[in-house]
């Protein structure tokens, strides 16, 4: 079952949304060569908490990091490590998730580091594309199979494929709510989207195949090819006429 959120909830959903922003506006500017995945890791838990706010992925299903770091071929769930060092050239997602009191945001953003070449850059453009296409579409009475869709089309327009082990989802008082939301579809399948209802979306792109393995840790997925990967998510709500992104506020409140 979808649940619709009420406009308190979406407040609340609104407030968490901005505490996820905050971790980027801090760290995105961090994210240069030479510094460690785990230091990051660090900081992130420091602005979540200076808030108020729980980093939501902490020992969630016995994941053992505060925030998920995945570099180049790692497209998700990243374990942070002072081992992992960010040079020239290198991508690095971070996916971060915040609870303020009692309601969840997630969000991905892709930052390049360093020098790198224009092929990189394009990926993490496209990734970033696939998003706002899908996304574009959203509003009360649309299927999610065409969000789905266009996600995909654009990837694949582009040369790249989307992976298809992992998905967005719903959110709320919970990480992962209903419904489960691929990158790829089909036009008017799945459920019909209703005002309140809030979403995680999230492209995760692959410049080569799709095929992901997991590491022995449990944990981090690599491209099986060794090609580059990138990720983009935002927590929205969907409203009447459109959708109000809940995580990517550009003021400190
Ligand atoms: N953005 C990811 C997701 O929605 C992050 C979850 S990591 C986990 O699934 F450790 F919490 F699982
Ligand atoms: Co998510």
């Amino acid at each position: 079952m979808i649940s619709i959120k009420s406009p308190r909830e979406i407040s609340l959903m609104r407030k968490a949304g901005e505490v996820v922003s905050d971790v980027f506006r801090q760290l995105g500017p961090l994210c240069v060569p030479g510094v460690n995945t785990l230091e990051l890791a660090n900081k992130a838990g420091k602005i979540i908490r200076s808030h108020g706010a729980i980093p939501t992925f902490l020992n969630y299903n016995g994941y053992p990091g505060i925030i998920c770091i995945s570099v180049n071929d790692t497209v998700v769930h990243g374990i942070p490590s002072k081992n992992i060092v960010l040079k020239d050239g290198d991508i690095v997602s971070l996916d971060v998730g915040a609870t303020l009191n009692g309601y969840v945001a997630d969000a991905c953003r892709t930052y390049v580091v360093g020098i790198a070449s224009e092929e990189t850059k394009r990926l993490v453009r496209v990734t970033e594309e696939c998003f706002y296409e899908g996304v574009k579409l959203i509003k009360e009475g649309v299927y999610l199979g065409d969000v789905s869709n266009a996600i995909e089309a654009h990837a694949i327009k582009n040369g790249y494929s989307v992976i298809r082990d992992y998905t967005g989802h719903g959110i709320g008082s919970h990480l992962h709510e209903d419904p489960y939301i691929p990158n790829y579809g089909k036009k008017g399948t799945g459920p019909v989207l209703k005002e309140g209802m809030c979403l995680a979306i999230e492209p995760m792109v692959a410049q080569g195949s799709y095929e992901v393995r997991v590491l022995g840790d449990g944990w981090t997925a690599k491209m099986k090819d060794g090609k580059l990967s990138s990720h983009y998510e935002n927590t929205l709500v969907v409203t009447k006429d459109g959708y109000e992104i809940l995580t990517n506020s550009k003021e400190i409140k």
